[in-house]
């Protein structure tokens, strides 16, 4: 006998109504929904493609060795995720802001908790590679009022494209990363080195798939942040090098024309030994804006 919510036989027009009446008894309701609507949609992707079982079986191989690869340190479904756009359209989603507000953009897999508060002005370079570079700017609310207080945690790769974590025992623990806090003017400042392009691990089943689209795997130069104050919504983001090569193709569509920052080249010896850097310096000036935290 067939329950009335298994709605008949499985045929090739009814297939997405059948397997979704079979769900009916889900107890999650967010479930249930979730998975209507991934299921017409994967079947409504199966009927246009129409895949022969070898090709389907090459998908179903696909997300094996995306598994496969997976462990405490590599996270391939992330990659793929990134690849597709998929993370960030789920950070836009989850940080929709009022406008004037900075926006958001991925947190990417190198943040690390634990990295030192220090005194505003620091050179987060500890090992005085690459081109010297003075970061500067303002933390304020939407109204364009400084924000007292406010928590800046920032980290970036080195000259050569690295995170610390990525070469333990080439770079100092905690090299290119630091967090400040401001003062009541809100302002904030900090000296590095200029960072570099990337690459994402390409080595795995999704570097082969970006490879296949004819996709190059790297991240345009940029900054990360996360920056926090009392308040107001916590925001997670970058800045990124204009000039940088692959400014226009980042892998994981991170890049938002809001969050280009300038990169000034400054020869002056005098301006130099004000930001306490060696000439020539890169000069990097970006103001926060925080959204306050609805009630
Ligand atoms: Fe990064």
């Amino acid at each position: 006998m067939i329950d009335e919510h298994e709605h008949g036989y499985f045929t090739e027009p009814n297939s997405a109504e059948v397997v979704v009446a079979r769900n009916k008894n889900a107890k999650d309701q967010r479930l249930a929904q979730v998975m209507e609507v991934i299921t017409r949609k994967l079947h409504e992707a199966v009927k246009e493609i129409e895949p022969t079982q070898e090709e389907w079986f090459s998908a179903i191989m696909f997300l094996t060795r995306t598994g496969q690869i997976c462990n405490e340190w590599r996270q391939e479904y992330i990659l793929l995720s990134d690849i597709l756009g998929v993370s960030m359209l789920v950070d836009a989603i989850n940080n929709r802001k009022p406008s004037g507000a900075s926006e958001s953009t991925v947190l990417g897999p190198f943040h690390v908790a634990d990295a030192p508060e220090l005194p505003m002005g620091s050179n987060i370079c500890l090992d005085q590679k690459g081109e010297p570079m003075f970061v500067h700017g303002r933390i304020l609310d939407t109204e364009g009022n400084p924000i007292a207080g406010a928590k800046i945690d920032v980290w970036q790769a080195n000259d050569e494209g690295f995170y610390d974590v990525q070469q333990k025992g080439i770079q100092p623990d905690f090299n290119l990363r630091g967090v400040f806090r401001t003062g009541a003017d809100g302002r904030y400042w900090f000296r590095g080195a200029k960072p570099k392009y990337y690459p994402i691990p390409d080595d795995g089943p999704v570097g082969k798939l970006l490879g296949a689209l004819g996709r190059h795997p790297y991240r345009p130069a940029h900054l990360h942040y996360i920056v926090e104050a009392e308040g107001f919504d916590a925001l997670t983001t970058h800045i990124f090098d204009p000039d940088d090569p692959y400014i226009h193709t980042d892998a994981v569509f991170g890049v938002k024309q809001s969050l280009l920052a300038q990169f000034r080249k400054v020869e002056d010896a005098e301006a130099a030994a004000k930001a306490d850097v060696a000439a020539p310096f890169y000069d990097v000036e970006f103001d926060f804006v925080l959204s306050r935290k609805k009630k």
